[in-house]
């Protein structure tokens, strides 16, 4: 193989256009395509930057062409040539080099390349598992460097316009302690203090608290957080946020600072205009419009209740429903009255796995009403209900009835599918929204217990404090979440900052005073050494950098990430270690070795 030496780069093969013709270049990259013309080599040569095509031409003076006959896709280079145009038939306008080529006068092979699993350009259609088994060839598509360059510029903002709002980035420990409430942890072993453990943060919530006790004021970090959580697409067991927290500042202006910052990135990177404010909307609201606390406003068809026009009849299903404080609400898909019977057996499977029951509909058609429980209703009705959900002939309406949290789930859910089978979303448009106003707890049936819906140093609403204890549903917490497009980009809340309501938090959610003070005794001794108001957000930085790349999933926008069972098919991580490093750390795993 031959070195770079005397040849190191002095252009990129992505940025030479039309103005370069007749300079002399220096180019090293990846060879991308051949084409083999006989005495005539074309090769799109790579980097970075992008790719531009290289000529090997048989008959240029003291050009090594034997050598140039040898190269291979994915082979390193560095080449030495003169940029000239191309003629008017072979030029590339899909190129942004595609004016020009390099006649190559010098050739050297840096390195050779084994054949790729996979083709390295955009759009391959390959098995994930493949992908991130060789994550470092995938990472070399131009797609996926786009990426990865788009976080970059993401993180570089944030910073820059933190730093003018006078916020100071402050790192926070990763070995920490394990607490309560959140998702689950994950345990670092102690070696020098044999059966205890550390948790990897799941965010650094009570350290940024503390750095509001110390006076920092305004504080921010990009920071990794950890939790062992069931995976999807946008979760990663290890992921980024962009985590915030100020002093003295009220929700409005927090509110707006992170406005500015989210149309800064925007407006910067992506060409593109940001309306601000962005919408707020109640949780109740969001629940009630679009049975869900990230609604995606890129499209209608919202939740209706039609509970009052289909009690008492005797169709039972809605009977029971509604003598039982549930609801019967509807969403509306335009003009799909026609839709296949096939497809409605589906959606009722869909539903299900939404916790509805079933799944009725409506279907408004030229021939007249068509619907599981027609028998049971007067024409009437159904043509109330036509005027009531602003039906025309043509139109469906899918109906569930159950309690409001499985209407919620099942019908919200139920609208995605529709607008995405039905076409609805506008992949340009971007909707943002605060949700606000959201319940402090949510009770979770299988504890039989109260738990904060966002976390326990969540403050609650001044005026609902007294109801804490007595009736713990009716308190509204100061939290808010940003969303995009249906996705939770961010979430944050203001802060308790008095000893006593936090103590009072900590037993609506079921902890003795002796647990609460065992756990996060630390914050609440430090509430008691002049603790300012404070309150903030985090930021998932891989949910925002995924939906500004318009992909679907977060691994695509994280370099190394890991699979839906949380491994590494790269490194194989987690893997089996030794005895002896067990026996150091005083543990014994269940689990026999393979
Ligand atoms: P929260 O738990 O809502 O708040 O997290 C903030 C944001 O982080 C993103 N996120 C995730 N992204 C990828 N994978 C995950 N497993 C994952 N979990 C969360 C979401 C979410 O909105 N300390 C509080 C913030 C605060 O109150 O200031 C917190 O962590 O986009
Ligand atoms: P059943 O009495 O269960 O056979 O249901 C009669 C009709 O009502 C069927 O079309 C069901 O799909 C529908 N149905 C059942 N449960 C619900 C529900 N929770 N919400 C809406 N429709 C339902």
């Amino acid at each position: 193989m031959e070195t770079l030496t005397g040849m190191e780069r002095t252009n990129n093969c992505g940025e030479l256009r039309i103005s370069d013709v007749g300079k002399e270049v220096k180019l090293a990259g990846w060879v991308s395509r051949r084409r083999d013309h006989g005495g005539l080599i074309f090769v799109d040569m790579r980097d970075r930057s992008g790719l531009v095509q290289v000529v090997f031409d048989g008959s240029t003076q003291g050009l090594d062409f034997t050598k140039a006959e040898t190269l291979r896709n994915e082979f390193v280079l560095g080449v030495r040539g003169k940029v000239r145009a191309r003629s008017e038939d072979t030029i590339n306008p899909k190129m942004a080099t595609g004016e020009v080529e390099v006649l190559v006068e010098e050739l050297r092979i840096l390195n050779k390349a084994k054949t790729p699993p996979f083709y390295i350009q955009d759009g391959v259609d390959v098995d994930e598992m493949v992908r991130l088994r060789y994550r470092y060839l995938d990472l070399r598509r131009p797609e996926m460097q786009k990426n990865i360059i788009l976080r970059h510029r993401v993180t570089k903002i944030m910073r820059d316009y933190l730093d003018e709002q006078g916020f100071l980035e402050i790192e926070t420990p990763m070995l920490c302690r394990s607490t309560p409430e959140g998702a689950r942890d994950f345990l670092v072993p102690s070696r020098l203090n044999p059966g205890q453990f550390y948790a990897l943060p799941q965010s650094p919530q009570i350290f940024k608290q503390l750095l509001m006790v110390s006076g920092f004021e305004k504080y921010f970090q990009i920071v990794r957080c950890f939790r062992d959580e069931d995976l999807r697409a946008d979760r990663q067991p290890e992921f980024t946020q962009l985590d915030i927290e100020t002093s003295f500042l009220n929700q409005d202006q927090i509110l707006t600072i992170m406005e500015g910052l989210v149309k800064r990135i925007f407006e910067t990177t992506l060409d593109v205009k940001i309306e601000t404010p962005f919408l707020r909307m109640s949780w109740e609201e969001a629940m009630r419009r679009f049975g869900s606390d990230k609604p995606d406003l890129r499209f209608g068809m919202e939740l209706q209740d039609i509970s009052e026009y289909v009690k008492g009849s005797d169709f039972k299903v809605f009977n029971s429903v509604l003598e039982h404080g549930g609801q019967v609400k509807v969403i509306r898909v335009d003009d799909y009255a026609n839709i296949p019977r096939r497809e409605l057996d589906g959606l009722v499977e869909y539903v299900k796995i939404y916790g509805a029951k079933g799944l009725a509909w409506i279907q408004y058609t030229e021939e007249g009403v068509k619907s599981p429980f027609k028998k049971f209703y007067s024409d009437e009705t159904f043509e109330q209900i036509k005027q009531a959900t602003g039906c025309k002939t043509g139109d469906l309406l899918l109906v569930v009835g159950d309690k409001a949290s499985v209407v919620a789930q099942a019908l919200g859910e139920l609208r995605l599918e529709m607008a995405r089978r039905r076409n609805l979303i506008d992949a340009d448009k971007l909707c943002f929204l605060w949700i606000v106003d959201f319940p402090m707890f949510e009770y979770v049936e299988e504890d039989k217990r109260y738990k904060a819906m966002h976390h326990p140093f969540t403050s609650p609403r001044e005026e609902d404090i007294e109801l804490l204890l007595t009736d713990p549903e009716k308190v509204k917490a100061n939290a808010y979440d940003i969303v995009l497009n249906g996705v939770e980009v961010g979430g944050g809340s203001l802060r308790i900052y008095r000893r006593d309501v936090q103590e009072k938090v900590f037993e609506a959610i079921g902890l003795t005073p002796e647990e609460a003070y065992a756990k996060f005794g630390f914050l609440m001794d430090a509430f008691e050494f002049g603790t300012p108001p404070h309150g903030g957000i985090a930021f998932g930085l891989d949910r925002l950098i995924m939906l500004m790349a318009k992909r679907k999933s977060i691994r695509d926008v994280i370099a190394f990430p890991k699979t839906q069972s949380a491994i590494d098919p790269m490194s194989h991580a987690p893997s089996e270690v030794d005895d002896k490093q067990l026996r150091e750390l005083s543990i014994r795993t269940a689990v026999k070795k393979k």
